[in-house]
């Protein structure tokens, strides 16, 4: 009973905003100022337990894919390239709290170059962080152990966090409306998938970013589904959808279940 109590007052939400959503994924460095405004406007209204996690845009993409770091390798003589992309995403992530915290979301940052140091991650910080009632922030980032880097995507962070968390919900903020049969961006006639089972769900290889894209956010929902309830796909373009998901309302987007 005293254990039910304990996981239900435990219960947290995972919400990731895509890198697509909150920068210009062509541009170096360039935060979309106003849309990270309103979603984290929307982001205040809901008062649940939540952890956020954000995607590296165009302040990790571009550079880690001039620089080959897409690909795991020895940190020896890479140093100054990982160091570059990490103080990168750790710019984009200072504004991001920035902004959570001027509407009244008590954002931490817990860099997962830090909670990543071994085979497995710590996440003491973000446990502590969460008990004490603020709102612990992760991002896609690049981990160094074992005398080698590897770039750890947004959407892998989730799945590792769901594994420990058991989310009540993991939401992708994303920007398109959900997933479709097709890339829409490619295909005029692909259609939105309103719902699918994960099992549903075939991943063919989309890579144009240095996580793999849609691809590699399916991968880790298809696992993701044995932790959380309710894996949904969201427009993060469009603010005001997520305002009616927290709402309970109807909304456009992909519920995978
Ligand atoms: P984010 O940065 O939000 O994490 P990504 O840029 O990695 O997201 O992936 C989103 C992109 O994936 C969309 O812009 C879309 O063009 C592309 N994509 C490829 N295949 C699909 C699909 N079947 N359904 C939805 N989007 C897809
Ligand atoms: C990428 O993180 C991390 C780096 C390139 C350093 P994500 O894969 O989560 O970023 P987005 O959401 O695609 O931009």
């Amino acid at each position: 009973m005293i254990l039910i109590i304990w996981r239900k007052l435990q219960r947290v939400n995972v919400i990731k905003l895509g890198g697509s959503v909150i920068t210009d994924k062509a541009n170096y460095r360039k935060v979309n100022q106003a849309l990270l405004r309103n979603l984290c406007e929307v982001i205040s209204s809901n008062k649940e337990k939540k952890i956020l996690i954000h995607g590296a845009g165009s302040f990790g993409h571009i550079l880690a894919l001039k620089f080959g770091l897409d690909k795991p390798g020895p940190i020896k003589g890479r140093e100054a390239e990982i160091a570059r992309v990490i103080s990168d995403v750790l710019t984009l992530d200072s504004e991001i709290v920035d902004e959570l915290n001027a509407k009244g979301v008590k954002a931490i940052s817990v860099p997962p170059h830090v909670i990543y140091n071994s085979n497995k991650p710590d996440f003491k910080p973000v446990q502590s962080l969460l008990r004490k009632g603020f709102v612990p922030v992760l991002y896609g980032d690049i981990i160094l152990f074992n005398g080698k880097y590897r770039i750890i995507s947004g959407d892998e962070i989730a799945l590792d966090l769901s594994r420990k968390f058991r989310p009540e919900s993991v939401v992708f903020l994303t920007d398109v409306d959900g997933l479709y049969d097709r890339d829409p961006k490619k295909n005029k006639n692909a259609k939105l998938i309103p719902s699918i089972k994960s099992k549903m769900i075939s991943v063919v290889d989309t890579d144009t970013d240095a996580t793999g894209s849609m691809a590699g956010k399916m991968e880790r929902i298809k696992k993701m589904v044995a932790y959380s309830r309710r894996v949904v796909v969201l427009n993060g373009k469009k603010p005001e959808r997520l305002g009616r998901y927290f709402r309970g309302m109807e909304t456009i987007s992909t519920v995978i279940t």
